[in-house]
């Protein structure tokens, strides 16, 4: 069966002090809270991430990072590459979020880039899509979706087997404006299909797709019980230790 996960996306935010505190927080949620057959994964700043790997020994919970580089190493001023990641123990790294695709210009051609650095390097690319709510009220929806997914699907079959798949409505991103879970599952439904295309159906029903846009404890448990949504990619209530992990607990399947 595919793996449950729930990633927590810190984005740009908290200080050194206030990262620590929040992973003392969910440390204390987990012992009393045991998570059922989840993976975690937290996602912070670059900067904080070794030292979070030491406050999480022995938790089972994973690091992610917001982003990577698409260049392998040398003189590229700024950049953190893929095996410097490896090197401090990141397993996770999202990729093509809609926040770096609107402030950093992210495309196809970049993305297939730092696929292939990730995986090469044994990290697991969370490979984000999603559509503008112009895009879905003009009718482009599964087009946008299609192209976004090009990247993932180009990948050889033993690579792609590699990645997540996050469907994140940039509408919901952020705005309080969660996707009903009939939306959700319809969209999860159709990349599960595309997947199945490019790689048959044993691949398709193997691949973990997760939720993200306005996820919350309020509403996580009807996402997470739709049949095609694998788990969360939560924003703002990974924030908080109690709702992070009251999502991470909300599955019934
Ligand atoms: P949100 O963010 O949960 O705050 O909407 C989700 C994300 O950007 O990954």
């Amino acid at each position: 069966m595919r793996d449950k996960i729930v990633a927590g996306n810190w984005k740009m935010n908290l200080t050194s002090e206030e990262a620590i505190r929040l992973t003392e927080d969910i440390k204390i949620q987990l012992s009393t809270n045991a998570l059922k057959d989840v993976k975690l994964i937290l996602i912070p700043s670059y900067i904080y991430l070794e030292k979070m790997k030491s406050y999480l020994n022995n938790t089972g919970v994973f690091l992610g990072a917001q982003d990577v580089s698409s260049r392998n190493n040398g003189a590229y001023t700024g950049e953190v590459s893929a095996s410097m990641l490896k090197s401090i123990g990141v397993d996770y790294c999202l990729l093509g979020h809609s926040e770096r695709r609107q402030y950093h210009k992210e495309n196809n051609e970049g993305l297939s880039e730092k696929l292939y650095r990730l995986i090469e390097n044994k990290l697991t690319p969370i490979f984000c899509i999603g559509e503008t709510l112009e895009e879905r009220e003009g009718g482009q929806l599964y087009e946008i979706i299609k192209n976004q997914l090009k990247p993932a699907l180009d990948l050889k079959e033993n690579y792609f087997k590699k990645i997540i798949l996050a469907y994140e409505p940039v509408w919901a991103i952020g705005t309080g404006l969660t996707a009903t879970s009939h939306q959700a599952q319809e969209m999860h439904a159709f990349i599960r299909k595309e997947v199945e295309k490019g790689f048959g159906d044993g691949v398709a029903s193997e691949t973990s797709i997760l939720y993200g846009g306005s996820c919350k404890p309020s509403n996580a448990q009807e996402l997470f019980t739709c049949k095609d949504v694998d788990g969360g990619l939560i924003g703002g209530a990974s924030l908080v230790a109690e709702d992070f992990i009251s999502i991470a607990n909300s599955f019934t399947k």
